[in-house]
């Protein structure tokens, strides 16, 4: 199977978490997009769409989706996303399509996070992919300094933001603590998210293989 055969396998599993007549959160991305598809093809029907781009909102729109604001709405019941990279802990690396604070939002609001992934995608140490990191414009010298005292090598993307914001991708880190980390690059000042998704990582991944779909859920904690 291709890669884009089993991102269209994960999106259509993912389809079975959206509940008519409630609120849905949308991420961003290739595999995105053909959850999207999949989801006009069930006819399932959610009561609106929060979604985190403007590549997503167009999407959803064009395909008969209401799109709302998140200041609109209380809560959200499922938000279904892709990664770059996912561990074992469900902790990952997003960012790859420049949507990774957007994406953070819509996820810290909803109850339920459902990571859709072809299998390239899970990895036992994140880091790999280079780490976007999304930037006040001032601040892209002085934040890329701060990131190398991390052993890191960030390197600006010629790319703008729906935020008007830039990103460094960082390579050459290994991430063996995500929750730390993602704290330490947040609290740098100028840095508007980092791309790790760590406290508040997928409670669902479903993995997209040669042998059909993996199911993996995230055991609640005691
Ligand atoms: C967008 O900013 C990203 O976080 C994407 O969710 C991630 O890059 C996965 O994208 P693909 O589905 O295109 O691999």
């Amino acid at each position: 199977m291709t890669q884009d055969e089993l991102k269209q396998l994960v999106a259509r599993a993912a389809v079975d978490y959206v509940k008519d007549g409630e609120v849905l959160g949308v991420g961003t991305g290739s595999t995105v997009d053909f959850f999207i598809d999949a989801l006009k093809e069930s006819g399932k029907q959610p009561s609106a769409c929060v979604s985190s781009s403007v590549r997503s909102t167009k999407k959803l729109e064009a395909l008969g989706f209401k799109v709302v604001d998140l200041n609109e709405v209380e809560s959200i019941g499922v938000y279904v996303d892709g990664a770059d990279e996912i561990d074992g802990g469900f902790s990952m690396i997003k960012g790859g399509g420049g949507a990774l604070t957007r994406e953070k939002i819509v996820a810290s609001v909803a109850e339920k996070f459902v990571c859709i992934c072809d299998g390239s995608k899970k990895v036992e140490v994140l880091g790999k992919f280079p780490l976007p990191v999304e930037v006040i414009p001032m601040a892209v010298q002085s934040v890329a300094r701060k990131l190398r005292a991390f052993g890191g090598e960030p390197v600006e993307r010629d790319f703008t933001t729906d935020n008007g914001c830039r990103i460094l991708d960082v390579k050459g880190l290994a991430i063996t603590a995500p929750h730390a980390l993602e704290a330490q690059i947040n609290a740098i000042p100028g840095v508007v998210t980092v791309g790790l998704f760590a406290a508040r990582g997928a409670d669902v991944l479903l993995l997209g293989t040669s042998e059909g779909v993996k199911c993996f859920e995230k055991e609640p904690k005691e």
